[in-house]
C-alpha cells in the first residue's frame, strides 16, 4: 500500500495513483474529453480568483459546519459520484462511502458503482445520495430509483450532461473501449503494476457495474463491456416531462447534475427541483464547455436563493471550496480528488483526500480571517 501520510496535497495522491495503476486505468480516471480544454479551464478558473483576506479577527476557532441540502454537514463538501472505482481498487466504492461517513459529509453514489447500492448502504452508513443515469431501459431505471429510496438515499441527482458519451481520446488510444480486448500492451501494463494486478486477481478479477445487473440489452456482464455499454444505454431523449415524472416518483430531495446555464437553472427551479448541481462532468463530456466556476455567478443569481446550488469540476484545494462558497455555492463536490486517494491506497487514501481538503479549507479560512463558513461571501474575493 502506498504511504499516503507522505501525500501533502491532492496532486501527491494523483502521483501515487499514477504509480500504482496501469496506464489505461489511470487515464480513465484522470482524462477529459477531446483536447481537455474544459478540464484545464476548470482549474484555471479557480487559480485566477484571488482572495482579499481580512486581518485582526479572532480565528482561533474555525467552524466549517454548514447546511448542505437541508441537513448539517461538517464542511461544505460532498463526494461526487464516480463510476468504476473498483477498476482501480477492489471495494473502492465502499472505501469512499465509509470515508465520507467518517467525515460527516454526504456521499453521492454513482449509477455505475462496482458494488450494489444495497451493499454500500449497509456497510457505510452516513448521508447517502444516489446519482441516476436515465437509461434507455426505462423500466430498469425505475427499479434503480425505487432501490435508492429503499436503501435510504436522501437525494436523487439526475445527471443530464451525458446525452452522448464524451469523446475521451486517452481511452481510445489505450483501447479502453468496448468490448474490452486484452491486448499485449494491457497485459504488459498489468505486469509492470503488480500491486494493482495482485489486488484485482485476489478479488476475482475486474469487477462489474453491480447495480446494472438485469438491465436489458446487456449481453455480457463483464466489467469492460458494461463500462462501455452504459454510455450507449443512456437515453438521449431525456426531457422536462421525464424530469417531472421523477419529481413525482421521488419523495426525497431532487437534484439535477450537469447544469451550466442560468436559464436552465431557472427553468429547473420552476419544475420543482430541490437543488441545482453545476457541473461539466470534470471536463469529461462537452469539451469547450465553460468552466463551472465561471458559470456559477449567473446561475446563483438566477436561482435567487430558492434552492441550493452545488458545484463540481476542478476542485483540488481547500481554498477552492472557499472560492466557490464566496461565489454563492452551498457546497462543492469532489470527484477525482477522492478517486486518486482511493486508487492510491483504498480507504486510508480516501480519508487522506478528505483530511487534505478539510485541513486546507480550515487553514485558508484562518488566513482569510473568516472564523465561520457562514461569513464567507463575495467580499472575500479580490476585485480585479
Ligand atoms: C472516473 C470518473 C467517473 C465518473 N463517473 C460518474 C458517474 O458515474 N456519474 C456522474 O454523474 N458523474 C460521474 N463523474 C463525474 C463526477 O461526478 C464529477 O462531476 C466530476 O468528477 C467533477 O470533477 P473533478 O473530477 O474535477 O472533481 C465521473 C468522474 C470521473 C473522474
Amino acid at each position: 500500500m502506498s504511504d499516503v501520510s507522505q501525500a501533502y496535497n491532492i496532486a501527491d495522491l494523483r502521483r501515487l495513483a499514477e504509480r500504482r495503476l496501469p496506464r489505461m486505468i489511470f487515464d480513465f480516471i484522470d482524462g477529459g474529453a477531446e483536447d481537455e480544454v474544459t478540464m484545464r479551464a476548470n482549474r484555471e478558473a479557480y487559480e485566477r480568483l484571488r482572495f482579499a483576506p481580512r486581518v485582526l479577527r479572532d480565528v482561533v476557532k474555525i467552524d466549517m459546519r454548514c447546511e448542505v441540502l437541508g441537513a448539517e454537514s461538517r464542511a461544505p463538501i460532498v463526494v461526487a459520484p464516480t463510476g468504476g472505482v473498483g477498476f482501480a481498487w477492489p471495494g473502492g466504492d465502499l472505501a469512499i462511502a465509509r470515508a465520507a461517513a467518517a467525515f460527516g459529509l454526504p456521499c453521492c453514489l454513482s449509477t455505475n458503482t462496482t458494488a450494489t447500492m444495497e451493499a454500500i448502504a449497509e456497510a457505510a452508513g452516513g448521508r447517502l445520495w444516489y446519482q441516476l443515469y436515465v437509461l434507455r431501459d426505462r423500466e430498469f431505471t425505475d427499479t434503480l430509483v425505487a432501490r435508492a429510496a429503499a436503501v435510504g438515499c436522501e437525494a436523487l441527482a439526475v445527471t443530464v450532461d451525458l446525452a452522448a458519451g464524451g469523446k475521451r481520446e486517452r481511452d481510445m488510444h489505450n483501447r479502453f473501449t468496448v468490448p474490452f480486448k486484452m491486448s499485449l500492451w494491457h497485459l504488459w501494463q498489468a505486469l509492470i503494476h503488480p500491486r494493482w494486478s495482485a489486488a484485482i486477481v485476489a478479488n476475482g478479477g475486474v469487477p462489474t457495474f453491480e447495480n446494472l445487473r438485469g438491465m436489458r440489452t446487456i449481453q455480457d456482464p463483464s466489467a469492460s463491456s458494461i463500462a462501455a455499454s452504459v454510455g450507449r444505454e443512456i437515453d438521449a431523449s431525456l426531457n422536462e416531462a421525464d424530469l417531472l415524472r421523477y419529481r413525482e416518483m421521488w419523495k426525497g430531495k431532487l437534484l439535477v447534475k450537469g447544469v451550466e446555464r442560468a436559464d436552465d437553472a431557472e427553468r429547473l427551479v420552476s419544475l420543482g427541483v430541490d437543488g441545482i448541481w453545476v457541473s461539466n462532468h470534470g471536463g469529461r463530456q462537452l469539451d469547450g464547455a465553460a468552466a463551472t466556476l465561471d458559470a456559477l455567478p449567473d446561475i446563483v443569481a438566477a436561482v435567487g436563493g430558492k434552492v441550493p446550488v452545488i458545484i463540481d469540476s476542478g476542485v483540488r484545494r481547500g481554498a477552492d471550496v472557499l472560492k466557490a462558497r464566496a461565489l454563492g455555492a452551498q457546497a462543492v463536490a469532489v470527484g477525482r480528488a477522492m478517486f486518486y486517494g482511493t486508487a492510491a491506497a483504498g480507504e486510508p487514501g480516501a480519508r487522506r483526500a478528505l483530511t487534505i481538503l478539510t485541513d486546507e479549507l480550515e487553514r485558508s479560512m484562518r488566513l482569510c480571517g473568516v472564523p465561520s463558513i457562514g461569513e464567507v461571501g463575495r467580499s472575500l474575493l479580490h476585485r480585479g
